[in-house]
């Protein structure tokens, strides 16, 4: 008797912005994916912002997926934000706005819910964090027994080399250097292993027209979903083209395509420590690629990604979903 391969189950934490919004897609997509619930985190924009993003999304999918509110603030430090770079909101288009209907939330706090997500189905989830790690610190130290009952923690963020805001930190570690310090702290906890996707391997996956226009073709009429979001994937691309790009890193949908297909990367074991002294270089992930001669690493550094056959995949993932 053949049995159906088991499901990928996964917790996403997400501060909604487009590229989460395509991570997220891609999840809801995918036939071998269970997805247990979303928590929002504050990042791309304040908690009020991205949660209204992640309710719209969701109706305007009408996906089934239980949502949460996380944290509104980093553990820390005051609030920051790419509504510079995102606009307001933090999610820009080049044509059709979200539809105003907004899926409820859920009652009660999303750190209390991966915990107890997680402790419902010990050893069988991985927690995917796209946005700064203030939820997954928080539930890491209301329940330290969390990194030990996951099956796995992806995480997009961080760097091998420069920066994103600063000249060397990426947005969601320079967001709350402390949650990420005391993730990466727990780390080596995770029995499946912690893996890191950041702006070097994220940049390898590139998102452009052609990507618009294929989503584009999907439509069926103006207004929607495929028109919606193919205008918001061009309003994310409108931020690198106004740089004199013609092409913007996926990033958050990078580590998504490797739970899917992890032969289209290569990872490299590493010992990953997040700066937070430094005047200049707060935020930074320090990444020591030299283990176990220099160091004991405590995760796997994403550091090369087939960025074609990526787009390729998410794009005909969705295409058949919109
Ligand atoms: O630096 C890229 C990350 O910051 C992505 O997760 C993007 O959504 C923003 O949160
Ligand atoms: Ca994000």
């Amino acid at each position: 008797m053949t049995t159906a391969a088991a499901k990928k189950e996964i917790w996403l934490d997400t501060d909604p912005g487009f590229d989460d919004w395509f991570a997220w897609a891609l999840l809801e997509a995918d036939p071998a994916v269970r997805l247990h619930g979303v928590s929002v985190v504050a990042g791309n924009a304040p908690l009020p912002l991205v949660l209204a993003n992640a309710q719209r999304i969701h109706a305007l999918h009408g996906w089934q997926t239980p949502l949460w509110a996380g944290a509104e603030r980093p553990l820390v430090q005051k609030q920051v934000t790419a509504q510079d770079i995102l606009g307001s909101t933090g999610l820009r288009t080049s044509g059709a706005a979200l539809p105003e209907a907004a899926t409820p939330l859920q009652a009660g706090h999303g750190v209390d819910a991966m915990i107890d997500s997680v402790r419902a189905h010990p050893g069988r989830i991985t927690l995917l964090a796209i946005g700064p790690l203030t939820n997954v610190a928080l539930a890491f130290a209301k329940a330290p027994e969390l990194p030990s009952l996951l099956a796995g923690l992806v995480i997009m963020g961080g760097s091998q080399g420069a920066g994103n805001t600063t000249p060397v930190a990426e947005f969601n570690i320079y967001a709350d250097p402390e949650a990420a310090a005391q993730v990466f702290e727990q780390a080596p906890r995770v029995p499946g292993g912690t893996r890191m996707f950041g702006l070097e391997v994220c940049r390898q996956v590139q998102g452009g027209d052609a990507h618009v226009a294929a989503l584009r073709a999907a439509s069926r009429g103006p207004g929607d979903r495929a028109a919606v979001f193919a205008d918001h994937l061009d309003g994310y691309i409108g931020v690198a083209r106004r740089r004199g790009r013609a092409s913007a890193p996926m990033y958050d949908p990078t580590p998504v395509a490797w739970l899917a297909h992890p032969e289209w990367f290569t990872l490299q074991p590493a010992r990953v420590e997040v700066e937070l002294k430094g005047s200049f270089t707060r935020g930074m992930t320090v990444c020591e690629l030299r283990v176990p001669r220099r160091a004991v690493a405590n995760a796997e550094v994403a550091v090369a990604a087939q960025g074609d056959e990526v787009m390729a995949w998410a794009v005909e993932m969705l295409r058949g979903v919109l």
